[in-house]
């Protein structure tokens, strides 16, 4: 690979990155089959910004995609990664990381304060990902602390606490009684995600 570029998708993109999603998830340790249907239902929703959907091009191909959409956390609007796709053949070659990072550096400067994801630990920790709880934010469904992160984008962000809204096309629907958590219920460790609050 000789040169590489990130930018913003453009209208023209949209079936290339439908393939390109699929292709590189059809082979991916975790994935439901769905991941190229998401992104086309995130860009027909509310949760799409357009500065946010970015494209890897390399020599000329297309060759990565990621996507952070809007999600919620008691009210606060934070960012969602979801999803990030390389093609197998350009994997390892740090396209991810230049996606992931030109995605935090667009986000910070239009303001969004929090980025969410959930997916390996080690990957994620590379770019400063934490577990989400330390944060005061919940998965909405039952997930290994180490697997549901979250990244301060910027050092002005304020404190939020509560469970992740995510955006209706993801199909995880988080009930509105549970949006509504105190920080010093999530911080006094009784509530460990969204079926405890179902059990208490
Ligand atoms: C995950 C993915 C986006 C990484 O893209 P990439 O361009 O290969 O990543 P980079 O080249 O920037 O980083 C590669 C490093 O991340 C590590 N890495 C890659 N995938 C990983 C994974 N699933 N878990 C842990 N580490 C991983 C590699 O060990 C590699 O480190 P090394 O080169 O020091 O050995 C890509 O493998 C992919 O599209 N996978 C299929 C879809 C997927 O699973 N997406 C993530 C959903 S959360």
């Amino acid at each position: 690979m000789k040169e590489l570029t990130i930018r913003k998708e453009q209208p023209g993109d949209e079936k290339k990155i439908h393939a390109l999603v699929e292709e590189a998830f059809a082979t991916a340790e975790r994935s439901d089959g769905n991941e190229q249907d998401l992104v086309d239902a995130l860009r027909r929703s509310e949760a799409w910004i357009s500065e946010l959907s970015l494209v890897a091009v390399a020599d000329g191909q297309l060759t990565g995609h990621v996507l952070f959409t809007r999600a919620e956390v008691s009210g606060e609007t934070v960012l969602a990664l979801a999803p990030l796709s390389v093609l197998p053949a350009f994997q390892r070659q740090g396209i991810g990381t230049a996606l992931v990072r030109e995605g935090h550096r667009i986000a910070g400067n239009l303001g969004y304060s929090w980025s969410v994801v959930l997916g390996s630990g080690e990957y994620y920790g590379r770019f400063g990902y934490l577990p989400a709880r330390a944060f005061g934010i919940l998965p909405p469904f039952d997930v290994p602390d180490r697997n549901f992160m979250a990244l301060k984008l910027r050092e002005d962000a304020p404190k939020i606490a509560g469970v992740l809204h995510y955006a209706k096309a993801f199909g995880i629907e988080t009930p509105e009684e549970e949006r509504k958590i105190s920080e010093s219920r999530i911080k006094s460790g009784k509530i460990r995600d969204a079926r405890d609050l179902r059990e208490t």
